[in-house]
């Protein structure tokens, strides 16, 4: 019997600590931002937390891990080359997946930072012939597994976190999946913000035109951070059914136990058009220690 394909996700890493702040960066969206980390958000991202998760996560030997975003916090540039160092003790570029989210693009300035620090880790496999132009989204195949990488970060005005994928985006969505579905591969979304009802504030504003397409097409699993908290909602239609699964923030001090950091396994087995994937989660403990949550079987 062949072993299973192990994907593991983790997200919102939100690493610290802030780098010195220039006049000219507080003079921006980035005050609201420092002002928050100074008062709550450096307490509840750790780096010991998330030191103790990449350890466990490492210990499991996956095959790939996805990072869906907000590895930053307000988008200074040291903040990118400081991820780009934690990003390369995770794993090389080609075993790594990376998608932004809200934070790394915190102000218009960000996008070209996170580029020329992170790409490599955003790019598709070259032999990959884009029908899209632009970078996202992109399509890596690992295994039996085709991962697709969706950007939904934009910057924003002070206290709203919201995201768009945009129409074109959405349409070079579609087709992977079409594309992909018709080659019987175990498809995986990537997107920060999940393509789902929620506050204004926060949302996806496309998220609507985005469940459409995932209800049209299909995908066997569709992973997000954005929220930091364990979710999982399914979108139907079309007789498709898609497991759409947030994950906490990987960082987050194990004070809270719904929001403790955490990380998901997905053990991809089977085949095309019988596929098995056991989701295991795995979180930290209030005594530090990282221990298994939960562990069930997804079924389409
Ligand atoms: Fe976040």
């Amino acid at each position: 019997m062949s072993k299973p394909f192990v994907l593991a996700h983790l997200s919102d890493p939100h690493l610290g600590p802030l780098p010195r702040l220039g006049i000219r960066e507080l003079a921006s969206k980035r005050l609201f931002g420092y002002i928050n980390w100074r008062r709550s958000r450096r307490r509840l991202h750790q780096r010991d937390a998330l030191d103790a998760i990449t350890r466990d996560l490492h210990g499991r030997q996956p095959d790939h891990v996805a990072v869906t975003g907000d590895l930053v916090n307000i988008a200074l540039p040291a903040e990118f080359a400081h991820a780009r160092h934690w990003l390369e003790t995770l794993g090389r570029p080609a075993d790594v997946s990376v998608v932004p989210g809200n934070h790394d693009a915190y102000v218009a300035a960000a996008a070209l930072h996170r580029d020329r620090h992170w790409s490599p880790y955003m790019s598709g496999d070259a032999q990959e012939g884009m029908s899209c132009a632009g970078a996202f989204p992109y399509l890596r195949r690992r295994g039996p597994v085709a991962l697709i990488g969706v950007s939904t970060a934009i910057a924003t005005p002070p206290f709203m976190a919201t995201g768009r994928a945009g129409e074109r985006q959405i349409a070079c969505v579609a087709n992977m999946l079409d594309d992909l579905r018709k080659e019987n591969v175990f498809r995986v979304v990537m997107i920060h913000h999940p393509p789902l009802p929620s506050a204004r504030h926060k949302c996806l504003i496309d998220a609507a035109a985005f469940q459409r397409v995932l209800a049209a097409v299909g995908a066997e699993l569709v992973i997000h951070g954005h929220d930091h908290v364990h979710s999982l909602v399914w979108i139907t239609g079309n007789g498709s059914r898609v497991p759409v699964i947030g994950v906490p923030s990987a960082s987050a001090a194990a004070t809270a136990k719904q929001r403790a950091g955490a990380y998901n396994l997905y053990c991809v087995d089977g085949g095309p058009g019988a596929w098995n994937c056991e989701m295991v989660s795995r979180g930290l403990r209030p005594s530090g220690a990282v221990a298994e949550l939960n562990r069930f079987a997804l079924s389409w």
